[in-house]
């Protein structure tokens, strides 16, 4: 298969990369700055900017499968505002979608997230879900994959619990107890390379999740231990963090408000795991503490 993985240089990206490589698909990678990605040698890399349709139509053109990854992060305000995300998230996508229609690509795979939905509350979640819809109503065979919050190698998770906690003493909006199903990337990128690569999946939303549901505290905790570091979590009253994250969405050097505020009202969790349709238990996947070398 030839495959264009467009924000193939990312977190995802690169792992997924690597698992269609090894698995001897062609492979490239497209986004705006791929030099210095880190991806194996057989991986080829292209430049293109998915909110301009001109740009990525010769990068589309000749593959028969894409895997549309790019991604501005829900975890902080985008430098641009909430507008980026449907700039990025929806009219990327539907360039992508369009490219690909026009190039006589069979398939897409689109990563969609957790909670995708054209009338969600935050930017991110409204901008996924309308992504969503342009993917299904496309000409093209495709799969959609929602998974729950992702670590591992070059992930953000890790650092964005560091950069909303301190060591010893935090508050934590709600006393984080916003729940979460953190999933490997190294187990979500073969899931993923399955996808792609078997037409069982086609027309398929999965919702993937890790084997364990983690609180935003526990998460907390975990990761302050794998530096040797106990931390005690405080409740900060929801309605206080809410106008303390509003008070901070205009202030550009703070990096959280009111979007990363109202997505921690919500869990983060699968009704049903569908990693079972990769012939893999839930319980056989990597956990969040294994991944930083704690013990249970
Ligand atoms: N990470 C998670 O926990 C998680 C959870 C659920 C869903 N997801 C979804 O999974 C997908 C991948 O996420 P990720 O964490 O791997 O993201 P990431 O590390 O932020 O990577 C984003 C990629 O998109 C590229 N990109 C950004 N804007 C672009 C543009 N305008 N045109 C072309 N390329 C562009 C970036 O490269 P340049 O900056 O060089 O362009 C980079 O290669 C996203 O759809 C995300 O929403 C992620």
């Amino acid at each position: 298969m030839d495959v264009l993985v467009t924000g193939g240089t990312g977190f995802i990206g690169t792992h997924l990369c690597r698992e269609l490589d090894d698995r001897g698909h062609d492979v490239t990678a497209l986004s705006r700055n791929p030099g210095g990605a880190g991806l194996p040698s057989g991986v080829e890399t292209v430049v293109g900017d998915v909110t301009a349709s001109d740009a990525i139509a010769d990068a589309v053109d000749g593959h028969d499968a894409v895997v549309n990854l790019v991604a501005l992060s829900p975890l902080f305000k985008p430098k641009g505002g909430n507008r980026r995300h449907f700039e990025v998230h929806l009219g990327g996508t539907e360039n992508v979608v369009e490219a690909a229609e026009d190039a006589g690509v069979e398939y897409l795979l689109q990563l969609s997230a957790l909670g995708a939905d054209p009338d969600g509350s935050t930017a991110y979640v409204r901008a996924k879900g309308r992504a969503e819809e342009v993917v299904r109503s496309s000409d093209l065979a495709h799969t959609v994959v929602r998974p729950s919050v992702v670590f591992g190698d070059g992930g953000e998770f890790v650092a964005f619990t560091k950069q909303l906690t301190t060591p010893y003493v935090t508050g934590l909006p709600g006393g984080g107890r916003t729940r979460f199903q953190p999933i490997w990337v190294g187990d979500l990128a073969g899931m993923l390379a399955d996808a792609a690569g078997e037409e069982t999946h086609w027309g398929e939303t999965y919702e993937l999740g890790g084997p364990e549901v983690l609180t935003l505290g526990d998460v907390t905790r975990l990761v302050y231990r794998a530096e040797g570091r106990s931390v005690r979590v405080l409740p900060v009253p929801m309605p206080l963090a809410g106008l303390g994250m509003r008070l901070a969405d205009p202030l550009p050097f703070v990096p959280f408000g009111t979007d990363q505020y109202r997505s921690l009202k919500f869990d983060n969790t699968v009704a049903d795991n569908d990693v079972s349709a990769f012939g893999v238990e839930a319980s056989e996947l990597t956990t969040l503490a294994a991944y930083l070398g704690v013990n249970d």
